[in-house]
């Protein structure tokens, strides 16, 4: 199947220790994903949505494996310093001892499938590819949308090719004639690992989204961010659309937000702005590396969207929901009594009667969510109505502006541009946003997630930083991207949104293609630029004047008391954190100062 030695004595190896019944290389043909809805339905893992929505399934999981896990994830680095304080650390040895004996024997009864993949368009001089050995068709599949598989991919691999190695069970062997259960896992024995120094994976107990499709979190952020940092490029857990004004002008922009905070939706948006367009080339990682011409160009790694469902509807993301119509995976949501989908806020009006996602009848007012909270579908992204016609280009597209942003109730305004690249690095590095369901934990707590990537960084937070400002010194400053911080979720005294957001976002976005032209203006404050009175367009939008100028002003008390929460974030990060930061914290403290009197 392979001319790869290193590929094959590695699948050989693998099987040896994880004694599956049978070896299947995938082809990534359409036969072949077929096969996989097929095993599924037998298995009771799904329920086939024909003809509802053509050629879907409906899945739902253990109750026990809804999530990422963060911490059952590590970074098991040679040196613990190189994981650093934001993430669990685990000596490789130790790790992969105690892994090779849950893995032992933990493929009995099943296949493992061989699964070529590659993150960018193959060939793509940004794109790299890997291999995930899985004993989950429902792996399978997801991988087939998520990324592309198969037989093209071990061509550009040849011989002697480099790849990631992950390696993934549900941890769920059948013996003898052990029936199997709907959605095998093994949620007590939950490891999601990775060797940042060989380029590997293992991962172990659970068959969820990040969890088990390794070419997304596990290979194009954590390991990605640490080829990345060696290499001078760029791994992110950003959107990435284009923005073309009524003129017919395009710009490029990427967005860091934490898991669930509205990649998903910004990067699809339909714009309330008269004449502006938006289009996607990525909804959740972007990797970036510098062109001839000095700028930052951007890929998307991806092949699909792997979606959070609940509020999603034609009103907050109509080009999601047309994604949806056919080829799609939707996992943890509510059926209804026709087989089709839904989730909370799909509809304005809830279906008189559904069966939830934990097959239990449901009706309104029940008092409990029918969908899970991190529901998810997964879709093709050549399906997306306003995908961009060179979303797939192998040279990417070269990024303008970069916006960071997370859940925020008070404190942090719409949009703030920074004063330069390095104001940007600081403003990134003290986002702050509320946890969500897209992990496992408690949900609405606020925390640090500098640059959305808190669970994603496969290397030391300080040194990432200081990556951070080794591409501004290293670049030309006047083609690096801008940088913003953005807001979506400044709430009023009764716990309500301020800003509509979604469509609305538009108004934003515009004001940026502005800036990053030269032709909107701007006013300096202590924590960065804001619009000026007036260059925000603001016509036909219908909100009350109190909350915009909640929403466009500078809270300085506010930020004075978010200091002593910065450098205590700042603390944990010992000496590795870069001096850059320390010096642009005493100049927003003397900023706020000042203005202050
Ligand atoms: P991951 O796939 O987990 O990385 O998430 P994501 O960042 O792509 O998030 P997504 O766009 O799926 O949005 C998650 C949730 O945030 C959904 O419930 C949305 O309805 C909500 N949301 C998105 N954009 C906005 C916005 O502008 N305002 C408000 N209030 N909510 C939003
Ligand atoms: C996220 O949690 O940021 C996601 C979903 O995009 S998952 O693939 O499960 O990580
Ligand atoms: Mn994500």
């Amino acid at each position: 199947m392979t001319r790869h030695p290193q590929l094959a004595a590695w699948v050989d190896e693998v099987a040896a220790l994880c004694q599956p019944d049978r070896v299947h290389w995938c082809d990534g043909s359409a036969g072949e994903y077929d096969h996989m809805l097929r095993l599924m339905v037998q298995a009771g893992t799904a329920i086939p949505m024909d003809p509802v929505r053509p050629h879907s399934i409906f899945v739902r999981s253990d109750p026990a494996d809804v999530a990422r896990v963060e911490d059952r994830t590590f970074i098991c680095s040679r040196r613990p310093e190189d994981a650093g304080p934001t993430n669990n650390w685990a000596d490789p040895d130790e790790m992969k001892a105690r892994l090779t004996s849950l893995f032992a024997g933990a493929m009995r009864g099943r296949t493992l499938f061989v699964i070529p993949y590659s993150m960018g368009p193959i060939g793509s001089p940004i794109a790299k590819i890997g291999v995930e050995l899985t004993d989950s068709p429902y792996v399978v599949a997801n991988m087939h949308i998520m990324t592309r598989v198969g037989v093209k991919v071990l061509e550009v691999l040849g011989a002697d090719g480099e790849f990631v190695k992950g390696l993934h069970s549900v941890g769920a062997p059948l013996e003898g004639n052990q029936a199997d259960v709907p959605w095998p896992c093994n949620s007590s024995n939950k490891y999601i690992c990775h060797f940042p120094e060989t380029r590997e994976i293992w991962s172990f107990g659970s068959g969820y989204g990040g969890n088990a499709l390794l070419g997304k979190k596990c290979h194009a952020l954590r390991i990605a961010s640490v080829q990345a940092r060696d290499e001078g490029w760029m791994a992110e857990h950003m959107l990435i659309l284009k923005l073309t004004s009524p003129a017919g002008e395009a710009r490029y922009v990427t967005g860091a937000f934490p898991s669930a905070c509205g990649k998903t939706n910004l990067a699809m948006m339909v714009p309330t702005v008269p004449g502006w367009k938006v289009e996607t080339i990525g909804d959740d990682i972007a990797w970036m590396k510098f062109g001839p011409d000095g700028r930052l160009y951007a890929i998307n790694p991806e092949a699909g969207f792997f979606g959070v469902a609940p509020g999603t509807s034609m009103k907050s993301n109509p080009n999601a929901l047309r994604t949806l119509r056919e080829n799609s995976i939707f996992t943890n949501c509510a059926m209804t009594r026709d087989g089709d989908v839904w989730w909370e806020q799909m509809t304005d009006v809830e279906p008189d009667e559904l069966m939830d996602w934990l097959r239990r009848p449901w009706h309104p007012g029940i008092g409990r969510k029918a969908a899970h909270p991190n529901a998810r579908f997964t879709a093709p992204a050549r399906q997306c109505p306003v995908i961009a016609e060179e979303w797939e280009d192998p040279k990417g597209v070269p990024i303008s502006a970069m916006l960071f942003g997370g859940r925020r109730a008070s404190v942090v305004p719409l949009v703030t541009e920074a004063y330069t690249w390095e104001h940007g690095v600081f403003l990134g590095s003290i986002m702050g946003s509320e946890t969500t369901a897209a992990a496992a934990g408690k949900v609405g707590q606020l925390r640090r997630d500098p640059f959305a990537m808190l669970p994603f960084c496969g290397y030391h937070m300080g040194d990432y930083f200081a990556h951070w400002f080794k591409i501004g010194r290293t670049h030309d400053p006047a083609v690096l991207p801008r940088l913003y911080y953005v807001n979506w979720f400044r709430q009023g005294p009764d716990g309500k949104f301020l800003w509509p957001g979604y469509g609305e976002n538009s108004r934003v976005l515009k004001w940026i293609f502005e800036r990053v032209s030269g032709t909107a203006e701007a006013v300096d404050t202590a924590i960065g630029r804001l619009p000026a009175p007036g260059a925000l367009d603001l016509r036909g939008l219908d909100i009350p004047a109190s909350h915009l100028e909640t929403l466009l002003s500078v809270d300085t008390e506010g930020w004075l008391e978010e200091l002593p929460l910065i450098r205590k974030h700042y603390a944990s990060f010992g000496d590795r954190l870069p001096q850059e930061l320390h010096a642009q914290l005493g100049q927003l403290e003397e900023r706020l100062q000042a203005a202050r009197v």
